[in-house]
């Protein structure tokens, strides 16, 4: 009797020690806790509750000789040509910074390989990247520096002819030029290209899975197409700390209409042009240029669809049975040769075939991306696919 009352109240201590702990841990974390639960719940409730962001476009609205300078930046190198007279399928921009001479050239020669591309698929696909003017550096000598990295790019240029750079200065809270500049030259230049995509520099695109995809869906000639990682209800980041702050005075509501990671995604040459209109009349002030494509997209009436291979911010996991599937995977700089020539070795469709390639493909897939806890790769739902 005496030991069993003992027990019990030993029990009970460790039960208040460990209450105590856990409440005091989570006192500590409650302010950044509260905060971000805060901002999500009340960005979820609003994005499913009011779900018209018709007021955004409004207030968002500038005349038109005001849009312009947002776009009319001269262009310091450009290919006019590019897509001329060619039956394109996909005009796929890569979004750059002047210095990442390296990234351009690892795409060259593997996923963005236009000759490749057109032997191997029997598709023409055109890669071109967007870039700003060099930005001066604190520490350098500063316009010596930028007219040294100039020179490269024309030298760059001159060698691959697929460099599209426009006059402002080449940085993150440009980046929204840096999309208007795309929808611009597409609708000058190659607006007959079926699907316009937008890329980053550190992606991985697995550019025989994504043809065959939009082949299938181009043979069902889609309209309003904009394809991606969707985000819904994002809340805009009012925290000074953020790369991602956004001031209340640049956008005042409490959650962003839907848009998709700016890693990737793709749309289909109306919406391009639908974007490519909105842009003419709305203040691009916002400089985060994924959620900016969400307002142009929401001015026109078009809204993303989810795919779940488009990675978004996520990296896909090393596995023959996602090569066979994957679309994009973010954040491959060293790796993309060893990626690109394993990802797409015949042996990964030879391997996922069949029903026994297929039974191991499911389980492999659900436990690569089915786990109990959050980790950014596809969602577990791709498994299932
Ligand atoms: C692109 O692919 C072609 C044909 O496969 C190849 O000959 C060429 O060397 C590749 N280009 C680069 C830059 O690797
Ligand atoms: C954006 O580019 C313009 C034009 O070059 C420049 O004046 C401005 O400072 C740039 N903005 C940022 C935030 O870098
Ligand atoms: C665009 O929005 C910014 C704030 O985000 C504001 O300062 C600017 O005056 C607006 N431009 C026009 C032309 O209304
Ligand atoms: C957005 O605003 C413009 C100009 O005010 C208007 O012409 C257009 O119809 C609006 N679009 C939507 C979807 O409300």
């Amino acid at each position: 009797m005496f030991v069993n009352f003992r027990r019990i109240r030993r029990c009970q201590y460790v039960q208040l020690m460990t209450t105590c702990l856990v409440l005091s841990v989570v006192m500590v974390c409650w302010e950044q806790l509260d905060k971000s639960v805060v901002s999500h719940v009340k960005s979820y409730s609003y994005r499913y509750l009011v779900n018209s962001f018709t007021y955004i476009n409004k207030s968002l609205t500038i005349p038109r000789e005001q849009a312009r300078s947002f776009s009319n930046f001269r262009y310091l190198l450009n290919h006019p040509d590019k897509c001329a007279g060619k039956d394109v399928l996909l005009l796929l921009f890569v979004k750059t910074s002047p210095e990442n001479i390296e990234r351009r050239n690892a795409i060259r020669s593997t996923w963005g390989n236009e000759t490749y591309i057109q032997n191997a698929l029997g598709v023409t696909v055109k890669v071109v990247f967007a870039l700003g003017a060099p930005q001066a550096r604190k520490e350098e000598p500063s316009w010596t520096k930028r007219f040294h990295l100039q020179e490269q790019l024309i030298h760059e240029d001159r060698l691959h002819g697929d460099l599209i750079q426009q006059d402002f200065l080449d940085s993150f809270h440009n980046l929204t030029l840096k999309l208007i500049l795309q929808f611009h030259w597409t609708h000058s230049h190659c607006a007959h290209a079926r699907f316009l995509m937008t890329a980053d520099d550190d992606i991985f695109v697995h550019i025989p899975n994504l043809v065959s995809y939009l082949r299938d869906v181009s043979s069902r000639s889609v309209t309003d197409f904009w394809v991606g990682r969707v985000h819904r209800g994002a809340p805009p980041i009012r925290s000074k700390d953020s790369k991602y702050f956004v001031p209340y005075e640049m956008y005042q509501w409490l959650s962003y209409p839907d848009y998709t990671a700016g890693a990737g995604y793709v749309v289909s040459s109306d919406v391009a042009d639908k974007i490519y209109q909105a842009t003419l009349t709305l203040n691009a002030s916002l400089y985060i240029d994924d959620v900016f494509m969400g307002i142009c997209g929401i001015t026109v009436g078009v809204s993303p669809q989810e795919h779940v291979y488009f990675s978004g911010e996520g990296k896909a996991p090393y596995h023959l049975c996602i090569y066979d599937q994957m679309i994009t995977s973010h954040g491959h700089v060293e790796d993309i040769y060893d990626l690109w020539k394993t990802a797409t070795d015949p042996q990964v469709k030879q391997k996922t075939s069949g029903l026994v390639g297929r039974l191991y493909c499911a389980a492999v897939k659900l436990a690569l991306l089915c786990k109990p806890y959050y980790f950014n790769t596809y969602p577990c739902k791709a498994a299932f696919l």
